[in-house]
């Protein structure tokens, strides 16, 4: 039987890169989010190496179910924390209560729910792996995006704390941050379906990273020998320099 992996949002972007790049790493895929029909339309395309689970990772129960479905399928070494996103880029002034807290509950709380209902099989596989992807919002703030930036960061202190906590366990901690990744959705959902706006952020930028890359640096991480632990990766397009510095062609 196959070493199992789970992966959150796997629905959309980077999750469904990344469920489709592990599978063909000889993994058998978890794939996770609440859209039951893209998940389900993944899992056929992956075939006999992937099984779907509808589940709200904002939800205790849709998680302990989550858990139990894993447990009967063999044995969990790997889990791919991806469900997030952002909501809005309103200065602090103006923030949306209601946005900056569904971000802290999918990114933060999602994150510490499938966290903890998972750990136990990560840790009796002897060899398990979390991998969490953050965002290069995790270690900088700017100007529009306070809620975003507090959720990465507070997720990003979960990482760090677990890694510490976990020391002595056979269970490594690895965050991967982001740039600039070009995803059908995420703009998208910041900019409530703006198209314009979510065009916007790409403007001009020959090659921003796509969900691929990401999930080749999650592969990469994710199948160095179990007692290599790359605590923390960092990965921008070229054009992107630092936050504020993108380069965009005329
Ligand atoms: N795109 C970027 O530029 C970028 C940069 C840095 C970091 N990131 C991070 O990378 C991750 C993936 O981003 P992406 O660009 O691939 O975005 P995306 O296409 O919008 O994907 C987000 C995924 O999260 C899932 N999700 C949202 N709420 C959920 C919930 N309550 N329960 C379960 N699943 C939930 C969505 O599935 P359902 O809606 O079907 O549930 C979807 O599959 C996020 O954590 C994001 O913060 C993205």
């Amino acid at each position: 039987m196959e070493n199992i992996a789970v992966v959150t949002g796997a629905s959309s972007g980077i999750g469904a890169a990344t469920a489709r790049r592990l599978a063909a790493e000889g993994f058998h895929v978890v794939a996770v989010a609440r859209r039951a029909d893209r998940l389900d339309a993944l899992v056929k395309e992956i075939g006999s190496g992937a099984t779907a689970v509808e589940c709200d990772v904002t939800s205790d129960e849709s998680v302990a179910r989550l858990a139990e479905t894993v447990s009967g399928l063999g044995t969990l070494t790997l889990l791919v924390n991806n469900a997030g996103g952002a909501r809005g880029a309103d200065p602090v002034s103006a923030g949306s209560v209601d946005d900056w807290q569904w971000m802290y509950d999918v990114n933060v709380l999602g994150t510490l729910r499938v966290t903890k209902a998972l750990l136990p099989a990560l840790e009796a596989s002897g060899a398990g792996t979390i991998v969490t992807i953050g965002s290069t919002a995790s270690f900088v703030v700017y100007e529009g995006g306070g809620g975003y930036t507090a959720a990465k960061h507070a997720q990003t202190a979960l990482v760090g704390t677990l890694r510490l906590e976990l020391s002595g366990k056979p269970v490594r901690v690895i965050e991967v941050d982001p740039g600039m990744v070009r995803t059908d959705e995420f703009a998208l959902n910041r900019f409530d379906g703006d198209q314009s706006k979510a065009d916007a952020v790409y403007a001009g930028v020959k090659e921003p990273l796509i969900a691929d890359d990401i999930a080749d640096i999650v592969a990469f991480a994710a199948t160095r020998p179990h007692h290599v632990n790359i605590d923390r990766l960092v990965v921008r397009p070229i054009a992107q320099a630092a936050q504020h510095k993108v380069h965009r062609e005329k």
